[in-house]
């Protein structure tokens, strides 16, 4: 590996990325179980500074209280030992068979009760150890027949738990945002809030929307058709960009979570100079956790996964490199130029310019030239070849 990474980076894994036992729709486990505690210090001796986990991973769906808190204690103490961080908590609303038709969303009100319950239990943990970011993904809010789901009465529920965990954070005196997480289908076959932009258009709804945003994933924006470097500078231009879910994934299938740069290698490396030049003055962009939400392969065996952990981080050292290095390269300031990327950010009116003013001025308009602007290139294929040429260290 090239690339070494430090707590400074902020790389953050779930444990259930790592953890993942490779279970799948048509095999068993490849995979023993891995202790918690154990990938705590495995994580912290490659470089990441924090781990991330939903309720389940930690402590069994259902376990008494003496061993919900014997598990919390052992993996506090790793915690210590190592000084690896928890900055993000989510909870599983989706493995156990109640959750069939939904958790904030489905069809039976106990079911709602229940979920918002477990949410709270959770919160309260998150709140102890640290956690500043929550995620809800709703794997199991949506649908497979259009004849059983009266969608607008899902949403109606959907922002009523929003709201109401929302307010219970808030009473509780928690520093806790929410990050909301779409996903276009799998596991239900429709998803609710299935991208980004529907994800932003139903936090604009909430209660609370300040404390509302976003986790996008770069797989499942892309099992959607979407370009995922718009996606984030949509959610950024929002404020909304609270967390974020690095993988890999190619094109519209299943949900594939790999390793990140082991599916769209031009978007990641996109991604990357986004999130770490797109800032003011070619500052980061974004100042959270760099969170990877992966799967190491199913053949893998545990020497892989860690050698799959260690490739997420040191893929995105690597991209975050080549875009320093593409930033930095006078070819591509000049193709910039000629292109006229910045000109972008020039207002279209001049200060204090009204509509009538534009309305009379002729250059505008009647004696535009537009012959010229037809008929100019802008020379975006040049710079698209000069970014390939620094992804590929060419340059
Ligand atoms: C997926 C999702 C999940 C969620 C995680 C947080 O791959 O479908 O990414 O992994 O991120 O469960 O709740
Ligand atoms: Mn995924
Ligand atoms: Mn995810």
């Amino acid at each position: 590996m090239t690339r070494t990474p430090t707590r400074d980076d902020r790389f953050s894994f779930g444990l259930w990325t790592v953890g993942w036992q490779a279970r799948d729709p048509f095999g068993d486990a490849t995979r023993a179980p891995l202790d918690p505690v154990e990938s705590v210090h495995r994580l912290a001796d490659l470089g990441a500074y924090g781990v991330t986990f939903h309720d389940d991973d930690l402590v069994p769906f259902g376990a008494a209280e003496p061993e919900r808190e014997g598990r919390i204690k052992a993996f506090r103490e790793a915690l210590d030992a190592t000084g690896l961080v928890v900055p993000m908590m989510t909870t599983n609303l989706f493995t156990h068979p109640m959750f069939k038709d939904g958790a904030f969303t489905s069809n039976e009100r106990g079911v709602r009760r229940y979920a918002i319950r477990k949410v709270m239990r959770n919160l309260d943990l998150a709140a102890e150890l640290g956690a500043t970011t929550y995620v809800f993904w709703g794997g199991r809010e949506g649908a497979e027949t259009d004849s059983a789901k009266d969608v607008r009465a899902a949403l109606d529920r959907y922002r009523e738990a929003v709201d109401v965990l929302a307010s219970y954070v808030l009473e509780r005196g928690y520093a806790i945002r929410f990050a909301l997480e779409p996903k276009p289908n799998e596991p239900r076959g429709d998803i609710l809030l299935p991208t980004v932009g529907s994800a932003l258009a139903f936090i604009s709804s909430l209660e609370h929307a300040d404390m509302v945003g976003v986790n996008p994933e770069v797989g499942h924006e892309q099992m959607a058709g979407m370009n995922f470097v718009h996606s984030i500078a949509q959610a950024l231009w929002h404020h909304k960009l609270f967390h974020i879910d690095l993988n890999g994934q190619r094109g519209p299938k299943y949900d594939q979570d790999l390793v990140f740069g082991h599916g769209d290698l031009l978007s990641a490396f996109f991604l990357v100079d986004l999130l770490e030049n797109g800032g003011p003055g070619g500052a980061p962009a974004y100042d959270g956790p760099r969170h990877f939400d992966y799967k190491p392969l199913r053949t893998e065996d545990t020497a892989g996964v860690w050698v799959s952990a260690a490739s997420n981080m040191a893929t995105y050292l690597l991209l975050k490199e080549r875009a320093a290095a593409f930033r930095a390269d006078p070819e591509v300031v000049a193709a910039l130029a000629e292109s006229q990327v910045g000109e972008l950010a020039t207002p279209t009116l001049s200060p204090g310019e009204s509509a009538s003013d534009l309305l009379s001025d002729r250059g505008s308009f009647e004696e535009f030239d537009v012959g010229r602007a037809a008929a100019h290139g802008y020379g975006f294929a040049r710079l698209d070849q000069l970014a390939v040429e620094h992804v590929l260290g060419a340059r």
